[in-house]
């Protein structure tokens, strides 16, 4: 079967990006990265996808008139190359309302906190800032507000006494790395449904393990 064709956005490190490139060496993964596009023209994530010989575009948002003509040219390049779902990473630029609307539920993100808490930036601060035990990672839907959208999946990791929000946000990044190759997974096999606004997804066992922090 033909598989399906995924853009992934980036502005930096590119970490999840790799770890999608890395799940779709999979002969069995029903996804391809088609095509990496970058608003930074010196992201590091960029050389990586090079290396593994997707093909990179880089579209800088300076010296567009407004969001819009810069939401406009990245469509055009992702429509180019087929593209079919979108799929943000670690992409820090905001868009504005038409792009969502175009792409509106083949766009995904990740983001590092279990929203709807902890929004914008510096997310691990604010949960070490809250004192909250468990923080972890949320891939949704987006929507034109910012990190809302319906939540796909969560991965949660315990929060310990001695974090700081590097520690935190390695930790995090590890279950990123699990959580989004999966999510693109069941999306490419029509898994995810969406209906007013909520998430439903098909074949998934509702029994996985608790996790408590700190533990009992
Ligand atoms: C990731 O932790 C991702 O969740 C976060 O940026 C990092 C990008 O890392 N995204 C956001 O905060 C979006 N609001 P990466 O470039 O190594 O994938």
């Amino acid at each position: 079967m033909a598989k399906l064709k995924v853009g992934i956005l980036i502005s930096g490190r590119g970490s999840n990006m790799a770890a999608l490139i890395e799940a779709a060496k999979e002969a069995d993964y029903p996804a391809e990265i088609a095509l990496v596009v970058s608003n930074v023209a010196d992201a590091p994530g960029l050389a990586i996808a090079r290396r593994e010989g997707v093909p990179t575009v880089v579209i800088s948002h300076r010296g567009q008139p407004d969001r819009e003509t810069f939401d406009r040219a990245v469509s055009a390049e992702l429509e180019r190359h087929g593209v079919s779902l979108v799929v943000l990473a670690g992409f820090l630029r905001i868009f504005s309302p038409w792009f969502p609307t175009r792409w509106a539920d083949r766009l995904i993100n990740i983001h590092p906190s279990l929203l709807p808490c902890f929004k914008g930036l510096h997310v691990q601060q604010q949960a070490l800032d809250a004192g909250v035990r468990l923080s972890g990672c949320t891939v949704h839907f987006v929507i034109p507000d910012l990190d809302a959208g319906p939540i796909i999946a969560q991965a949660a990791v315990p929060v310990l006494a001695d974090d700081t929000a590097e520690t935190l946000s390695a930790r995090i990044l590890r279950q990123e790395h699990r959580l989004y190759p999966l999510v693109v997974r069941w999306f490419a096999e029509g898994r995810i449904g969406l209906a007013a606004g909520r998430v439903a997804i098909k074949g998934v066992r509702p029994d996985a393990a608790l996790l408590f922090s700190p533990a009992p």
